[in-house]
C-alpha cells in the first residue's frame, strides 16, 4: 500500500523512524514528508535512507510534477507521527502552507494522527476544539499515551509507540497487523468485519461553571470492551462520557461529556454500528437549568439557606436506540445494568425483567453493592441474551469480562 507518513515538528519525531521502518518491513511503499521544523529534530538524511526515497517540506520543489496534488490522491493512507498541536491546528483549519498540510487536503484515504505534546497543550480548549473537528471529518487522532514527557514531567502527550501506531493505522485500512506488530494483540482476528460503537464512562450533568452531578463509573469496563474488540479486529468508536482510565490508540473518540451530549453522538453513529455496546453510567436526571455564574454560598436576607436543584428526565439513550432501529441492518444491541436483589426478586430476576423492558438483544448485568464493579478491577457479571432463558455467568478481571462478553458477541453480531 501506499503511504504517507508526515512528520511534524516534535522531540518524538526520533519515533517515526521506527514507524517509517515497520511500514518498509511490510513492504509498504512509503513517502515521508516532514514539515520545516521536523527536519531540526531528524534530518533529510536519514528520511531519505530509511524510505529509499527524497523529501520535501515545501511545494515549490519538484513543481512539474505537482508533488503537492499527487502525493495526497495515490496515497492508501496518511499517517502524522507526531501531530504537533500546530499541525493539528493547521489540518482543523485546513491550511496548506506547506507539503503536509496540503496533502492532507487533498488526500481522501484515511488519515491517522498521533498527536504528541505536553499535557497543557494538549488539554488547552484550542487543541480539545481542533482534535474534535477533525474527528467530526472522520479523521482518526489516536489517543496520545500518559508518560514521560520530554521534561521532566509527565502526563497524556506522549506519541504512543510506533508499534501501536503502526497497528492503529493497519486497523483503520483493515489490514492485519504484521505478526507481532502490536504487543498483546490476538492472533484471532474474529471481529474483522464488526463495527462497534461503545459508550462508556459517567456523564456529567453540570449544576454551574464549577460543579455537576456525577456518578462513580471508573470507565474501565468499557475501556477493556474497546481493547479486546480492537485486538480482535473490530473497526470502534468510543463515546467517552467521564473516565479513570486512558483510551487505547485506535478508535476513533468521540467525547460525550452529558447524558445530551451522548444521545446525539449515538444517534450520529449508530447508522455505521454492526454492533451498539451501552456501557455508560447515563445520568437519568439533569439539573433543569445550568447556573452562568458559579453559585455562591451566601444567600441575601429571606432567601433560603441552600438552593434547590430541580431536575429533569435525560433521554434514555439504549431505549432510544432501540425504538429507531429498523429490521434491516439493525445493529445488535448490548445494554448494561447495575442490580442489587431486594426483596422483589434477585439480581436475575430484576435482570430479566430490564432485558424486557428496554428491548435490547442482550444484557450484561453487574451485581452491585459496597465493595463490587465501581472503579475496581476484578467484576463478575451475567450475561442474559433475548429469547433464551440462561445466563452466562463472568468472573475474573474487566478485560476477562470482555473477551468473553466478545465470545459471547461474535455469534450474535451482524457482519457487514
Ligand atoms: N442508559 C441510557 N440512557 C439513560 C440511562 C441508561 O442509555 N438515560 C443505558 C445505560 O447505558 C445502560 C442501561 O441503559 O446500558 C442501564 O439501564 P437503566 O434502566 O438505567 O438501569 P440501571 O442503571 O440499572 O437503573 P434502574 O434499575 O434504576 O432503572
Amino acid at each position: 500500500m501506499r503511504v504517507v507518513l508526515g512528520v511534524s515538528g516534535g522531540i518524538a519525531a526520533y519515533k517515526a523512524a521506527l514507524l517509517l521502518r515497520l511500514f518498509t518491513e511490510s513492504g509498504d511503499d512509503v513517502t515521508v514528508v516532514p514539515t520545516e521544523a521536523a527536519l531540526r529534530f531528524v534530518g533529510a538524511p536519514t528520511w531519505e535512507a530509511l524510505s529509499g526515497s527524497p523529501v520535501q517540506t515545501g511545494v515549490f520543489e519538484r513543481v512539474d510534477e505537482v508533488v503537492h496534488v499527487r502525493l495526497g490522491q495515490e496515497a492508501d493512507l496518511v499517517v502524522v507521527a507526531p501531530a504537533t498541536a500546530d499541525l493539528l491546528a493547521r489540518a482543523a483549519h485546513g491550511q496548506a502552507d506547506d507539503l503536509l498540510t496540503t496533502t492532507l487536503l487533498v488526500a481522501r484515504c484515511p488519515v491517522v494522527l498521533a498527536p504528541a505534546m505536553h499535557t497543557e497543550m494538549w488539554e488547552h480548549p484550542a487543541t480539545v476544539a481542533n482534535v474534535a473537528t477533525l474527528r467530526s471529518r472522520g479523521i482518526h487522532v489516536i489517543e496520545p499515551a500518559s508518560g514521560r514527557l520530554t521534561g521532566t514531567d509527565t502526563g497524556p502527550g506522549r506519541l504512543p509507540e510506533p508499534q501501536d501506531i503502526h497497528a492503529a493505522a493497519l486497523a483503520v485500512v483493515g489490514h492485519l497487523p504484521a505478526e507481532g506488530a502490536a504487543a498483546g494483540t490476538s492472533p484471532e482476528q474474529d471481529l474483522r468485519d464488526v463495527r462497534v460503537l461503545v459508550t462508556l464512562g459517567g456523564t456529567r450533568e453540570p449544576i454551574d461553571p464549577v460543579r455537576f452531578l456525577g456518578n462513580r463509573s471508573s470507565g474501565k469496563q468499557g475501556v477493556a470492551i474497546v481493547e479486546e474488540a480492537l485486538s480482535r479486529g473490530a473497526s470502534v468508536t468510543a463515546v467517552v462520557g467521564s473516565t479513570e482510565v486512558p483510551l487505547p490508540a485506535g478508535c476513533t473518540v468521540v467525547d460525550a461529556p452529558t447524558a445530551l451530549d451522548m444521545d446525539a453522538a449515538v444517534r450520529a453513529h449508530e447508522d455505521d454500528a454492526d454492533v451498539v455496546v451501552m456501557a455508560a453510567a447515563v445520568a437519568d436526571f439533569r439539573p433543569r437549568t445550568v447556573a452562568a455564574a458559579k453559585i455562591k454560598k451566601r444567600f441575601g436576607e429571606g432567601e433560603p439557606e441552600a438552593p434547590t436543584i430541580e431536575l429533569v428526565r435525560n433521554p434514555d439513550v439504549l431505549a432510544g436506540l432501540v425504538d429507531r432501529r429498523g429490521s434491516a441492518d439493525a445493529p445488535l444491541v448490548v445494554g448494561f445494568a447495575a442490580e442489587t436483589g431486594d426483596a422483589a426478586g434477585g439480581v436475575l430476576d430484576h435482570a430479566r425483567a430490564k432485558l424486557a423492558r428496554k428491548g435490547c438483544d442482550v444484557l450484561v448485568v453487574n451485581e452491585v453493592g459496597p465493595d463490587k464493579t465501581f472503579g475496581r478491577d476484578e467484576t463478575v457479571v451475567h450475561v442474559l441474551r433475548r429469547g433464551t432463558e440462561d445466563a452466562v455467568e463472568i468472573a475474573g478481571s474487566k478485560r476477562e469480562v470482555a473477551r468473553r462478553m466478545w465470545d459471547v458477541l461474535r455469534s450474535l453480531a451482524p457482519r457487514r
